[in-house]
């Protein structure tokens, strides 16, 4: 391999751009011309592309965001799109290519590879940790930070007015930063899509909270919940709790951004240079992830259609601690 092109597809997610840096020196390394691609698939499609080297990348590391910017790409999810893209990708001399994404994000390097042979490997950074095949995605660590500070700080209002608090988290279709950022931050309850919740059960719970003294409480709610969103939640509690005043905070963007953690920086650094190191192995068609503190490769078929169940000891641990 000559020319191994990256860029970063999706939602952004904190940690990207060391993933970035990790992958652009990991070729400068093994004697491989890196090609930054801007704004995703669509700076494919747009022949957005950059040949850069090691200093291209410094002081990244500590920044949130992706400094190649993102985008989710509509005309990429089209076989005309994926020609018009991998006919840049051709001319400019790729051999290989490193997405760094979620499973949309994957689903087209996935049909790249397939329909024009360019060999892709996925490396999972997205702030969900919904991705099968690592047991942490890149910038889930820094999200659920971010989040749990939040919800410290909503707690100390909370406690000072007896008020009780539905806060909204994000997560899309997973309950992983709700659960976790739930039991951190010492939630009365934790409403996730993976989990059966009714108004009715949130209001015996609330209510055992009050019979146990509690003058003020905190749910977190994963944006994904079904019970029908954070703010006809609001009401419906309002209505059966006369006597707390109930407030709804959604968190949303703010968990996006901020400077990653070092757990985050760490996991970007090791799979960036993993990424790299496969496709000079000619392995492709496959996302790096971390498994029990290892590398591991997931075909990116698997990586897209499976999912990580959450863990039920942490849905025990939440139930038991909110007594
Ligand atoms: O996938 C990351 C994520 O932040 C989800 O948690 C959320 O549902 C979604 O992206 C929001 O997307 P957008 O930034 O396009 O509104």
């Amino acid at each position: 391999m000559k020319k191994i092109g990256v860029l970063t597809s999706g939602g952004d997610a904190p940690g990207m751009n060391a993933a970035i840096r990790s992958v652009v020196r990991s070729c400068i390394y093994f004697g491989v011309q890196p090609v930054a691609i801007h704004e995703g698939y669509k700076g494919l499609i747009e022949n957005n592309l950059e040949e850069v080297n090691a200093r291209s990348v410094a002081n990244i590391i500590n920044q949130g965001g992706t400094f190649l910017k993102s985008a989710r790409c509509a005309e990429f999810r089209t076989p005309e799109g994926r020609a018009k893209a991998f006919e840049h990708a051709k001319a400019a001399g790729l051999d290989g290519l490193v997405v760094i994404g979620g499973d949309g994000s994957f689903t087209g390097a996935m049909l790249i590879e397939k329909e024009h042979g360019l060999p892709c490997v996925g490396v999972p950074g997205t702030i969900d940790n919904d991705i099968f095949g690592t047991d942490f995605t890149i910038g889930y660590d820094t999200a659920l930070n971010t989040a749990v500070e939040a919800i410290d700080k909503i707690r100390d209002t909370a406690t000072s007015h007896n008020r009780l608090f539905l806060i909204e988290v994000m997560g899309r279709d997973a309950g992983f930063i709700a659960l976790n950022s739930g039991i951190a931050a010492g939630a009365e309850e934790i409403l996730i899509p993976e989990e059966d919740h009714s108004v009715e059960k949130l209001m015996d719970c609330l209510e055992n909270s009050s019979r146990a003294g509690k003058t003020s409480s905190i749910v977190v709610v994963s944006e994904g919940e079904k019970i029908g969103g954070v703010v006809e939640l609001g009401r419906a509690v309002e209505e059966s709790f006369p006597e707390y005043e109930v407030k709804v905070t959604v968190l949303g963007h703010i968990q996006r951004g901020g400077k990653p953690t070092c757990a985050d920086r760490v996991l970007a650094s090791r799979l960036g240079v993993a990424a790299v190191e496969k496709l000079l192995e000619g392995v492709s068609g496959v996302m790096v992830g971390i498994r029990d503190q290892k590398v591991v490769t997931t075909p990116l078929e698997e990586a897209i259609s499976k999912h990580n169940a959450i863990d039920d000891v942490l849905l025990r641990v939440a139930d038991i601690v909110t007594v």
